[in-house]
């Protein structure tokens, strides 16, 4: 039990909702009876029924109380659950908003800006990278520079990551593997070898806004399906969805997605591939934040991929260097395909980023680093849990085991695009909710990236954010 007293009692009250001694309907006991019987100040109770409210246990109806809410199955309401979804929501062409280019430009697409102390040492992980990198420059022979690389890049790269790949339950060889410039650029050439414009692509809901502005640029049509901030992808949405639609491709996180830093469970992933093999569609893995798992490092959907359905895309950004502009993509029957156009839009890699990147993961530096960066993260997001707590807001906040970023569910009134607004004038930008979306909504949310260490600026930074979220 915690400490608190207004956790105590929302503790108390989600139990009797949940385990179903107050049904739907039920009205809660007054505040003033609450405050009376347990001798709780009203801020207190207060506390605790906005944060059972924003769980979406409990609605607030005006100058009657409080009462419990219709459940959705086995899990509380709010962001992205199954029941959300209705099959008659057609698939729609996006227009990605003006937002999202302005929070690029301003370098924040994956942080809560001030931006990190620059007196801060860079980690010895980088500083051993930049010197393989070096290294491969130096090693540069007679005429290479006049020669383009091989279109797939290169080979000693290309066979580390199939022996990482191998350690995690993939089978496939190096040659299956092309080399791309970062993770977006390998969702881009999987979406554009599997899809024609006007087709339709199922993705997460709240999910990664890059394959949003993806489909716009292709003419693809969007299909959210609920994602939970737990599991991932709701596979009972998708198969609604899959009945009324023809779906193309499904695009999917399923290792600690962005915003909420889900991890798809086994069964679910088997239910994806069942669901592929039976609508016959081609599923787009990201797997770009595994290797940031607290835990053990989650095998790949690829991995269970017997039927060659899946495309497998990564990146080492998140994991180890976001200027590398490093990723690849593993595409069985699309390869040649993909190849073509990777070759016609780029000709070839950066050979010696590729080859040094190669040797740092071949010396061991690659697993040095993410042992260090996993325990950086892990404290890192406790911090950032506790800072949360000390707000005097509810929220309801995601709980991952791996990735870079909580999502924070705030009352239905707060408006965080209104809030993003407000902050940028006070030099703060944070990543609203309605970035990962192509609806309106998430309105209430807000992804809060755990990357970078706590140092002072962005404390305050965060304060003042609680501060703005508690006037909206
Ligand atoms: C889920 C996801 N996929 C892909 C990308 C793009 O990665 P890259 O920098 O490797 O292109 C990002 C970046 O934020 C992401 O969050």
């Amino acid at each position: 039990m915690s400490e608190f007293l207004y956790l105590q009692l929302e503790q108390e009250f989600s139990a009797a909702i949940q385990a179903g001694r107050w049904q739907a309907g039920d009205r809660l006991p007054s505040v003033r009876a609450l405050c009376r019987e347990r001798e709780l100040s009203k801020a207190t109770v207060l506390h605790a029924y906005n944060r059972l409210e924003a769980r979406g246990l409990v609605e607030a109806r005006p100058k009657a109380g409080y009462f419990v809410r219709l459940q959705h199955r086995g899990s509380e309401a709010g962001v992205g659950k199954s029941d959300d979804f209705t099959a008659d929501t057609p698939p729609a062409l996006v227009t990605v908003p003006a937002l999202i280019g302005d929070i690029m430009r301003r370098g924040a697409a994956f942080d809560i800006l001030p931006d990190t102390d620059r007196r801060t040492d860079m980690p010895p992980g980088i500083v051993e990278l930049n010197r393989a990198v070096a290294r491969a420059l130096r090693h540069q022979r007679g005429l290479q520079h006049q020669y383009y690389d091989d279109p797939r890049g290169v080979t000693a790269l290309r066979e580390q990551l199939m022996r990482r790949y191998q350690r995690r339950g993939c089978l496939f060889d190096a040659e299956q593997v092309s080399i791309t410039a970062g993770c977006q650029h390998a969702l881009f050439l999987a979406l554009m070898a599997c899809c024609d414009a006007g087709d339709i692509v199922a993705v997460e809901s709240p999910g990664f806004y890059g394959v949003i502005q993806l489909a716009e640029s292709l003419g693809l049509k969007i299909l959210e399906i609920p994602a939970s901030t737990d599991t991932g992808m709701d596979m009972d949405g998708l198969e609604r969805a899959l009945q009324s639609w023809q779906v193309k491709a499904v695009v999917v996180t399923p290792a600690f997605a962005t915003p909420s830093g889900s991890l798809m469970p086994q069964a679910a992933r088997a239910r994806l591939l069942a669901l592929a093999e039976q609508y016959d569609l081609v599923v787009i893995e990201d797997d770009i934040y595994a290797d940031l798992a607290f835990g053990t490092t989650p095998s790949p959907l690829k991995a269970l991929d017997h039927n060659d359905r899946v495309i497998l895309c990564g990146s080492v950004s998140k994991s180890l260097s976001r200027d590398l502009r490093l990723g690849w993509i593993v595409a069985g029957r699309w390869q040649q395909k993909i190849e073509q156009i990777k070759l016609v839009n780029m000709l070839a890699g950066n050979r010696f980023i590729e080859q040094g990147v190669a040797d740092f993961i071949a010396d061991g530096g690659y697993d040095r680093h993410l042992r260090r960066l996993r325990l950086q993260l892990q404290d890192q997001r406790d911090q950032l849990v506790q800072m949360l707590s000390e707000w005097s807001l509810p929220v309801r906040i995601s709980q991952p085991e791996g990735g870079l970023c909580l999502w924070l569910e705030l009352p239905e009134s707060v408006d965080t695009l209104a809030v993003y607004q407000q902050a940028r004038h006070a030099g703060v930008v944070i990543t609203p909710g309605a970035l990962f979306t192509s609806r309106a909504s998430y309105r209430n949310c807000l992804r809060l990236s755990f990357a970078h260490p706590w140092h002072k600026r962005r404390r305050e930074a965060l304060s003042l954010l609680g501060t703005l979220l508690l006037e909206a």
